[in-house]
């Protein structure tokens, strides 16, 4: 059973609303791309592992924690990229795996183009990133590609998702939570998500 966290953090709703706006030009648009993230990213990660250790502060001895398990972020090419920097910023010692996957206009299948990955895992958490959850296409093709690495746990953050999309994951990685800004009402005909905010790699880099 796929857990789903669809965000109702204040915060979350407000840059997402300026996110789809269309008069949001790429610099603002990337902005708020990072900010999400990293915003979706604090909640996906509230369950991270961590092991006890001490630091020096100048007054004494303190307690704490750091991070037990390697993590890797896995930014879908090439809209997940964007997606990356705030994340990173929260957790500079993740390693980031990239994969490229191209949706066939006809077929609205995902095909693989880019993919480096090492023999074994080097991360034992992997959260996958993709802003735009569609047909669900790339991110199930990309956990498949994750868990035949051995990779052991896998989360996906996404911002917008289609009810297709979401079913999409909840069919082929039901282990896989998805945390999302919100879950649009449909896709359009040509595999775009309404309302959503349309091409989400052009919006970002200014193509198209
Ligand atoms: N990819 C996008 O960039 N936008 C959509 O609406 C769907 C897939």
């Amino acid at each position: 059973m796929t857990t789903i966290y669809e965000s109702s953090h204040p915060l979350v709703a407000h840059k997402l609303t300026r996110l789809r706006d269309k008069t949001t030009k790429p610099k603002k648009f990337r902005e708020l791309i990072r900010e999400i993230s990293a915003l979706l990213a604090y909640e996906a990660t509230t369950d991270l592992e961590t092991a006890p250790m001490s630091v020096e502060t100048p007054m004494g001895e303190a307690a704490g924690v750091e991070l037990k398990q390697p993590i890797g972020l896995v930014p879908i090419l090439r809209s997940g990229l964007g997606m990356v920097e705030g994340i990173w910023g929260l957790m500079p010692t993740a390693e980031v795996w990239h994969i490229g996957l191209y949706r066939d206009e006809q077929t609205l299948q995902p095909v693989q183009y880019y993919n480096k990955l090492p023999l074994e895992p080097t991360v034992s958490v992997c959260l996958v990133l993709d802003p735009m959850l569609a047909t669900g296409g790339s991110a199930v093709a990309t956990v498949d590609i994750l868990k035949e690495w051995g990779v052991q746990r896998i989360k996906f953050v996404g911002i917008l998702a289609a009810p297709e999309g979401v079913k999409a994951m909840q069919e082929a990685h039901p282990d896989v939570p998805l945390h999302l800004a919100v879950i649009d009402e449909k896709l359009n005909e040509i595999g775009y998500i309404v309302p959503g905010l349309g091409d989400a790699g052009d919006r970002q880099f200014g193509t198209g």
